[in-house]
C-alpha cells in the first residue's frame, strides 16, 4: 500500500488504562477504564520504518521502535499491510510504565487505532488485536495475553477466551459500575512480575479458581452484584503478589468495610482496583483507601471512573 491510497495525514488517539485480571481472571478477563489514559500522534511519512517522540512526566519510554510496544505493533500492521511509506509517533503518556493499568498496552493499542483510522478498508477490533498483541509481547517476557489490549481497543469488559489465536467476547456490564483506582508511587514490571507465578497449580487451586471465573461471568450477564462480590477473588496471582504491594491489605480491607463489591490487584500491580456501583460510594471507597496510604507515608495516585464503554478513541484526524 502506498501513502497516496490513504485517508488522510495522520491522527491523534486516546487509549485508556485498563484493568486486567479482575481478580480471578489472570490473562482472561479486563476492563476499561475513562481515565487516566495515553494520547499518540501518527503522522505518515513518505520515509519508511518508524521514528518515535516520546513525552511521560513519569519515566523514560524508549523511543527506539524495536524495544517500545507501540512501535513494535505498528511495525507488524505495516509489514502485514506491504505498506511503502512510514510512521512519525508522538506518544504522550498519561500511564506510567509498571503501575498494573496496562500502560504498555494503551501503546500498542494507540498506534494500531490511529494508523487504522487512515485505511481505505479498516481492519475490525479483532484483527487490531493481533498487532497491538506484538507490541504488547515485549513487555511481558515474551508471552501474549490480551487482557489489557483488548479490553483497550473494545471499551466495556472483555473476555479473551484466547490470546492467540485473539478470542475476544464482550461481556455485559452491570449497571452504574465505578472503579476506584489506587497506584502507589512503585514500580512492578510485569515482565518480572509474570516470572514469579507458580508454572503448575494444585487441582484444589484450579477448581476454586474456574469457579470463580465461571461465578463472574454469570454475574455480569445477570446484573448479580451479591454473586460479583462472591467470585472477586484470586487464589494464584494475588497470594504470590500481594507483598510487593505497599499495605495492600489494608487498602483492601478498607474498600471492603466501606461497601465495595470486591477489590484486588489491577494487572500485575502495584495499582489496586475496587468495585461499587455509583460515584458517592466510589469516592467514599476511594477515600478510605487513600487513608492507608496517607497515614503509612506512602506516595500514591488515586482515580475513580465508570468502566469505559469505547476503548479506545480518535482524538482528531489531519
Ligand atoms: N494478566 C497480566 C498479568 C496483566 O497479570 O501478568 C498484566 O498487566
Amino acid at each position: 500500500m502506498k501513502a497516496e491510497d490513504l485517508k488522510g495525514d495522520g491522527c491523534t488517539v486516546f487509549a485508556p488504562a485498563t484493568v486486567a485480571n479482575i481478580g480471578c481472571g489472570f490473562d482472561i478477563l479486563g476492563f476499561a477504564l475513562k481515565n487516566p489514559g495515553d494520547r499518540l500522534s501518527l503522522k505518515i511519512s513518505r520515509t519508511e520504518g518508524i521514528r518515535i517522540e516520546t513525552r511521560s512526566a513519569f519515566d523514560t519510554i524508549p523511543a527506539e521502535p524495536e524495544k517500545n510496544t507501540a512501535g513494535v505493533a505498528v511495525q507488524a500492521m505495516l509489514d502485514e499491510m506491504q505498506a511503502e511509506f512510514g510512521v512519525n509517533l508522538l506518544i504522550e503518556k498519561g500511564l506510567p510504565a509498571g503501575s498494573g493499568l496496562g500502560s504498555s498496552a494503551a501503546s500498542a493499542v494507540s498506534a494500531v487505532y490511529a494508523l487504522n483510522r487512515l485505511l481505505p478498508a479498516p481492519y475490525d477490533n479483532h484483527a487490531l488485536v493481533q498487532f497491538a498483541l506484538e507490541g504488547e509481547k515485549i513487555a511481558s517476557a515474551g508471552q501474549y495475553h490480551a487482557d489489557n489490549v483488548a479490553p483497550c481497543l473494545f471499551g466495556g469488559i472483555v473476555l479473551a477466551r484466547s490470546a492467540q489465536p485473539p478470542d475476544i467476547i464482550e461481556l455485559p456490564v452491570p449497571r452504574n459500575l465505578f472503579c476506584v483506582i489506587i497506584h502507589p508511587h512503585v514500580e512492578i514490571k510485569t515482565a518480572v512480575s509474570r516470572r514469579k507465578l507458580p508454572e503448575q497449580i494444585p487441582l484444589k487451586t484450579a477448581v476454586r479458581q474456574w469457579g470463580n471465573i465461571a461465578g463472574m461471568i454469570s454475574a455480569f450477564y445477570r446484573n448479580d452484584l451479591h454473586l460479583l462480590a462472591r467470585s472477586l477473588e484470586d487464589s494464584i496471582a494475588e497470594p504470590v503478589r500481594s507483598g510487593q504491594i505497599p499495605h495492600y491489605d489494608e487498602i483492601k480491607q478498607a474498600a471492603l468495610r466501606s461497601g465495595a463489591i470486591g477489590c484486588n490487584i489491577s494487572g500485575s500491580g502495584p495499582s489496586v482496583f475496587a468495585l461499587t456501583t455509583g460515584i458517592e460510594n466510589a469516592r467514599r471507597i476511594c477515600a478510605s483507601m487513600e487513608k492507608i496510604l496517607n497515614e503509612n507515608e506512602t506516595r500514591y495516585d488515586a482515580f475513580v471512573s465508570v468502566i469505559n464503554p469505547n476503548g479506545a478513541e480518535i482524538i482528531s484526524v489531519d
